[in-house]
């Protein structure tokens, strides 16, 4: 069995591929990424001697390269994390998410065709869903939701996944999309709520909260997530989208404030800025669909998850201390400069 798996240099790619690689030594699994600013090499130094792994720096946009790599690995599989991920770039500046997220998928979609693959799995987000409202605790994305993105990220994404489901009927490739909400876990780019709560604490910098902190979030741990990715690939139904998520609804205030306590910091830390422009509410995720088909549970609880995500963080200081020296901190200065 040969992946190919995209965008595997950040977050939740690299996390997959440790899944996959522990699960599957068999596998042989090619990890195809630009290395853009959230992609870092250095997180995948524990695969890379792997006689089973190949590492190729590569745009999912340059169709010609990407050929070039299925005509060499003829993948069995590919499953698709390489995207811009972060919400406030997307309001910057949409253009790359345009670029990326779109176009990049159609293009890998396109190789897919033509070297003939056995299934194309989309990692698409919660966010196409839009907002659900504070007041009403009984609303759930399922999969039948409506499509109703806010941000320019979201809408890149979803149209990624309209391509997709057209891609499934038009041509009959086959393809899955699994729609996950919120991840928190090693290697989670410091850029990010829970990642920049942890590392501004460390640093005993403000802790930047947007509007009035009531938004919520839908929390699961990495791991599971990339489990049940591994579970849609081998036993998900072609053409069909699965939601993700471990019904672990928390207030953006009540993380950052579990933060502070988890490492003894002042809550006097926290600062209140402007808020994001189109701010979702929430969002909340019911997983009944892949529970009941393929027997997807998440397996850890947040409370168990936030205390071995901030051991990481402490651990492993140099990885995000590289990160937030560096060109990071135009980053910084550009969206919280005039804020905090
Ligand atoms: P990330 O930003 O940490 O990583 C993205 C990776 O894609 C980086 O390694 C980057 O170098 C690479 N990349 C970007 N543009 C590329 C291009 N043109 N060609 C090749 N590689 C490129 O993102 P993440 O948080 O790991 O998210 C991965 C996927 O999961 C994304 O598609 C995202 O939409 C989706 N997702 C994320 C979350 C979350 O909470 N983080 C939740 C649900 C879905
Ligand atoms: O739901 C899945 C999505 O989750 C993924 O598709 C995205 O790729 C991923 O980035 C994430 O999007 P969010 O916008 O929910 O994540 P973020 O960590 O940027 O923000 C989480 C919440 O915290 C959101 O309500 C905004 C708020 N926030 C964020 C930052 C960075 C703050 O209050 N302060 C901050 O400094």
């Amino acid at each position: 069995m040969t992946i190919i798996v995209t965008g595997g240099a950040g977050f939740i790619g690299s996390n997959f591929i440790f899944h996959m690689q522990k699960k599957y030594p068999d596998y042989r699994i090619i990890c195809l990424d630009k290395l853009t600013y959230a992609g870092n090499l250095s997180t995948l130094k524990s695969v890379m001697d792997n006689t089973n792994f190949r590492f190729v720096k590569a745009d999912i946009c340059d169709i010609e390269t990407v050929c070039r790599l299925f005509e060499e690995e003829r993948p069995d599989i590919v499953v698709n994390f390489a995207a811009e991920s972060h919400v406030d770039r997307s309001i910057k500046d949409p253009d790359v998410f345009l670029k990326t997220n779109i176009m990049g998928t159609a293009s890998l979609m396109d190789a897919c065709r033509k070297y003939g693959i056995t299934r194309y799995h989309q990692v698409s987000t919660d966010e196409v869903y839009g907002d659900l409202p504070l007041d009403r605790p009984d609303l759930f994305f399922t999969e039948k939701t409506p499509i109703r993105t806010s941000s320019p990220y979201s809408a890149s994404k979803a149209s990624a996944d309209l391509l997709v489901i057209a891609y499934n009927r038009t041509y009959g490739l086959p393809v899955t999309i699994s729609r996950c909400s919120n991840n928190y876990g090693p290697y989670h780019f410091p850029e990010k709520l829970i990642p920049l709560m942890i590392a501004n604490a460390l640093n005993d910098k403000p802790l930047p909260v947007y509007g009035n902190g009531e938004n919520i979030r839908d929390w699961l741990y990495v791991d599971d997530h990339c489990k049940a990715i591994d579970l849609i690939i081998h036993n998900g139904k072609v053409g069909e989208v699965y939601n993700i998520g471990g019904h672990n609804e928390m207030k953006n205030i009540d993380i950052v404030k579990l933060i502070c306590k988890e490492l003894n910091k002042p809550e006097s830390l926290i600062t209140y800025v402007a808020d994001r422009k189109g701010h979702d509410m929430r969002y909340a995720i019911d997983p009944t669909k892949i529970h009941n088909e393929l027997g997807w549970l998440p397996e850890t609880k947040f409370s168990d998850g936030i205390k071995k995500t901030i051991k990481w963080y402490l651990e492993n200081r140099e990885w995000w201390e590289e990160i937030i020296s560096g060109e990071y901190r135009n980053y910084y200065e550009k969206m919280y400069g005039a804020k905090v």
